[in-house]
């Protein structure tokens, strides 16, 4: 399993609230980002790459290269830049794989 550190203050001061992704209900604090708020209960990879199939974490953290983007409630949004708020349902994005592509087996 897969946790981040986060400072005392923080967890002092911080409260509990639930939210589900893929059907699997976390308790998390709220006012931490999604992307955070996974990786801490051991969700590291909210994509997949389209040709393998393979896990994709995060990996900017700060809006660039829309590797957290799940959709909450329906809508598509950064995990990154989305802050918890209680209740959410997260829907991990598994991406179509793109019609004609034509570099299969090059990546
Ligand atoms: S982690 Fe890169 S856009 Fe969110």
């Amino acid at each position: 399993m897969i946790g981040i550190a986060r400072p005392a203050t923080v967890l002092k001061e911080a409260s509990e609230v639930s939210i589900t992704v893929d059907g699997r209900e976390i308790r998390v604090l709220r006012g931490e980002t999604l992307v955070s708020a996974m990786l801490g209960a051991g969700i590291a990879a909210p994509q997949r790459n389209p040709k393998s199939g393979s896990g994709r974490g995060p990996f900017c953290m700060m809006g660039l290269c829309q590797d957290c983007r799940v959709q909450v409630d329906g809508r598509t949004v950064l995990g990154c830049l989305t802050l918890v708020e209680p209740g959410q349902r997260i829907s991990l994005i598994v991406p179509a794989k793109p019609q004609g592509d034509t570099l299969d087996g090059q990546l």
